[in-house]
């Protein structure tokens, strides 16, 4: 079979993350690499053997050789990128946040639609078998009827008034909840299987204005810190606290879920388990098991007890379910265990909520599929 040509676009951080993960799925190859800086392209480029490469993506975009675009550029290049790639006939795989608004990610997501390609966006938390043998107990009635959602996503990035780096700018109408929010949002959502559709949001800019190493001074006007009340779609309440500026916190995702007959809380930071409280007797910490674990659950533990699966696992799970959708052509069917456009839609739409129940101090409905 002929393997699916991938191209990336920026190869900053994630974007390289995208390239180890893809070398773990079968039936694809990265053909082409893009960043606008030279000297990341080229370090890149040799580090992981890609035969093709330029600085414009727009050129990348108009190989006719490549099946399947990942853009891993800043938030701020997601729409344009995405846009040119999808009107290309190409798959289609992007960074979280999806857009700029939730009208601009509901018209890429219906553009993707139309097209007929397949869209995922890297909402990878989910795929963390903790994650998914919450999501299947609670789907197959083990743990009882869920009573709330409750979790923190902490970072220490900017606790400091000296804290500053360009990735503060250019982060949209929000920075915080728009940065790592979502990525709760999506997990709790896929726990739950089922949308927020009300929130009560207060925010808070630590450092109005930041000092960066060379003593320039940066005005602040997006959050670095969101407390968070919501209503989940069959009324169950759930709160998050997101921070950026928690120092010794350092990818701190928690999510718990209160269940009639066991509560479940996972930690990103111990990422192959998740802790059962039972009522009566105590904390039970559940390792992934493929002998123990749901059906549903097993196909997303790939190492055994103890030999800690975790972020880039999770990554390779996303990317391996993506193309297996294209290899399957169920892409086309919707309802994808992998983050879609419309997952990007339902974040952009809840962040724009939180923002505007901020600006009215009230409860605001998120605007929904
Ligand atoms: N899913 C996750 O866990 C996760 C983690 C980190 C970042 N992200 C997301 O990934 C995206 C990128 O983040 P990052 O941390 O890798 O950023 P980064 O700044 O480290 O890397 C971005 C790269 O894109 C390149 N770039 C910028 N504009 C370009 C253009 N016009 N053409 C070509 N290249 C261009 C830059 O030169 C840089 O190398 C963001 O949307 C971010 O939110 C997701």
């Amino acid at each position: 079979m002929k393997k699916l040509k991938i191209g990336i676009i920026g190869l900053g951080f994630i974007g390289p993350q995208h390239i180890d993960g893809l070398r773990r799925v079968p039936g694809v190859e990265v053909a082409a690499v893009c960043d606008r800086d030279t000297d990341i392209l080229k370090t890149v480029q040799t580090h992981y053997d890609v035969p093709m490469s330029c600085t414009d993506w727009r050129e990348l975009i108009a190989d006719p050789a490549l099946d399947v675009i990942h853009n891993c550029t800043p938030h701020a290049m997601h729409d344009e990128i995405n846009r040119a790639a999808i009107l290309a006939g190409k798959h289609i795989y992007c960074e979280k946040p999806l857009s700029n608004s939730a009208a601009q990610a509901r018209a890429i997501w219906q553009l993707a639609v139309e097209k007929g390609v397949a869209h995922g966006l890297n909402h990878q938390y989910r795929m963390n078998a903790p994650v998914q043998e919450m999501k299947a107990r609670l789907q197959n009635g083990l743990a009882g009827r869920p009573l709330l959602a409750y979790g923190q996503y902490l970072q220490e990035s900017a606790s400091q008034a000296t804290d500053w780096s360009s990735r503060m700018e250019n982060t949209g109408i929000a920075r915080t909840i728009n940065d790592i929010g979502i990525h709760w949002l999506d997990t709790a959502c896929c726990v739950l299987g089922q949308p927020v559709v009300s929130v009560m949001a207060d925010l808070t800019i630590h450092h109005p204005v930041r000092t960066d190493a060379q003593g320039r001074q940066h005005t602040m006007d997006t959050e670095d810190t969101a407390l968070i009340l919501m209503r989940f779609a069959d009324g169950m309440p759930g709160s998050l606290v997101v921070s950026k500026a928690a120092n010794g916190h350092k990818n701190d995702l928690q999510l718990a879920v209160e269940c009639e007959n066991y509560s479940m809380e996972w930690s990103q930071e111990n990422p192959d388990r998740f802790t059962a409280g039972i009522k009566g007797v105590g904390t039970e910490t559940v390792y992934m098991n493929p002998c123990t674990c749901q059906m549903e659950t097993r196909p997303y533990i790939t190492t055994p007890m103890g030999h800690v699966m975790g972020w880039c696992d999770a990554l390779h799970n996303a990317l391996e379910r993506y193309y297996g959708s294209i290899f399957s052509n169920s892409y086309k069917t919707g309802k994808q265990p992998y983050a879609t456009f419309e997952d990007g839609f339902k974040g952009m739409a809840f962040v724009e909520a939180c923002i505007r129940s901020h600006q009215l101090r009230s409860w605001v409905e998120v605007e929904q599929p």
